[in-house]
């Protein structure tokens, strides 16, 4: 059964929560047994409310019945608009359907993506990058934040109380049993659920992530709450949230860490890449490893997680039909595409008849400029198991490059 929330998190400011345990795949694409909510807000003022975002459509009716707890038809004044991607915006047709006059209030571009909202659309009117909406003694500024997580998203500053409503920013997976991030959750496992919606959603576009930041210390926004779209609400620290985000946007490393990521169809590269492993552990790096086998099957959401703090990766497949093996290709791509940032690779592979895996992977990685390491390669017809000594000298060379002293 599905379930919602809807709690006061300031003097007339609301937080309403449903908790989605059905999307197994967030966008079709990224792994999230955690599950995922969707956070819209709602602000009382004397001269009227004014709602923010919304929910997926299948949870439209729900949402009505959760505003039903906080206001009214006659009483929502506007539905604020930060994002047009159906999680949030899914519910609009249903809520203007409620409140039939409510004005709609956006991007203007997010005018152009309501064509399957009809009756919203007819009420929509555009806001300006930091225009002010006055309402009941509130100040509600508008500032476009574009590619966080689409051209046309924006974020809602609510001055006088010092609370950014920035949807899919700050954002994170995961159902938590508390509203805040100093509820019922450690801090680490708040990051994480951060750290993993940013990377596998906007990691493609992390240098509008620095941009933005940016433009929001320029106007001087220091929030005491940052209200995302999903996850937790931030209210411990949102200065160093916010500096965690900037830390991810330009994928600075944890110190040591190395992501090692492999798979192996009948023990070889398993057998090799564990080798590796222990002897970066022993170099004093920190290998984090995920590996794709007969009994395994790792979350591509949680590689990329590690990836894009990781100071370098052992990356290992077998060559499979003449191409590297689909899933580690895969895994490969996505790394480049959300969460490469210049880093160091070592490859491995293992072959029967016809070595390609190796250098499939190093055009894919050096395409998006991983500085390439070393290529080790091994016929696995045959006496296949890596000596403790070579993988003791490829751990040394990742060390030795992460120190910049070799690769890239
Ligand atoms: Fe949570 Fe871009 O949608």
């Amino acid at each position: 059964m599905t379930t919602y929330r809807v709690e006061e998190v300031a003097d007339g400011f609301y937080i309403l929560r449903v908790n989605d345990r059905y999307t197994r795949f967030f966008e079709a694409l990224w792994e999230i047994p955690e599950g995922i909510t969707y956070n819209a807000y709602l602000l009382q003022t004397p001269e009227g409310d004014v709602l923010f975002d919304g929910w997926k459509k299948p949870f439209a009716a729900l949402l009505v019945d959760a505003l039903e707890q906080v206001t009214s038809p006659d009483r929502l004044r506007y539905i604020v608009v930060n994002h047009m991607e159906p999680d949030h915006s899914g519910s609009l047709e249903e809520v203007a359907r409620w409140a039939p006059e409510a004005r709609v209030l956006g991007h203007p571009l997010a005018g152009k993506m309501m064509a399957a909202y009809p009756r919203a659309r007819g009420r929509f009117r555009p806001v300006r990058d930091g225009e002010v909406l006055e309402i009941g003694g509130e100040r509600i500024r508008f500032i476009h934040t574009p590619w966080l997580h689409w051209p046309e998203t924006m974020m809602s500053w609510l001055e006088s109380r010092r609370v950014l409503v920035t949807c899919d920013a700050f954002g994170g997976y995961g159902i938590f049993e508390g509203i805040y991030d100093d509820e019922c959750t450690r801090w680490d496992d708040a990051v994480r659920a951060m750290k993993k919606y940013v990377v596998t959603v906007i990691g493609h576009y992390r240098d509008w992530i620095t941009r933005n930041l940016g433009k929001l210390s320029k106007l001087g926004v220091e929030p005491r709450l940052i209200a995302p779209a999903h996850g937790l609400v931030w209210r411990r620290d949102p200065k160093k949230v916010m500096e965690i985000y900037e830390s991810l946007a330009r994928a600075e490393p944890v110190k040591g860490k190395v992501l090692v990521l492999y798979a192996s169809m009948y023990g070889t590269v398993e057998m090799i890449v564990r080798r590796i492993a222990c002897s970066l552990s022993r170099a004093g790096l920190k290998p984090v490893v995920y590996g794709f086998t007969d009994s395994t099957r790792p979350l591509v959401s949680e590689i990329l997680t590690d990836a894009i703090d990781s100071e370098a990766i052992v990356i290992a497949a077998p060559t499979y039909e003449a191409e590297a093996f689909p899933l580690i290709r895969f895994a490969a791509e996505e790394i480049c595409w959300k969460a490469s940032d210049g880093k160091r690779v070592v490859i491995v592979s293992s072959y029967g008849w016809g070595s390609v895996a190796a250098k499939r992977l190093k055009e894919v990685l050096e395409g998006c400029k991983y500085g390439v390491i070393d290529v080790i390669e091994y016929n696995a017809i045959g006496p296949a198991a890596i000596e403790p000594s070579e993988a003791e000298r490829i751990a040394g060379e990742v060390a030795r490059a992460i120190a910049g002293g070799a690769g890239g």
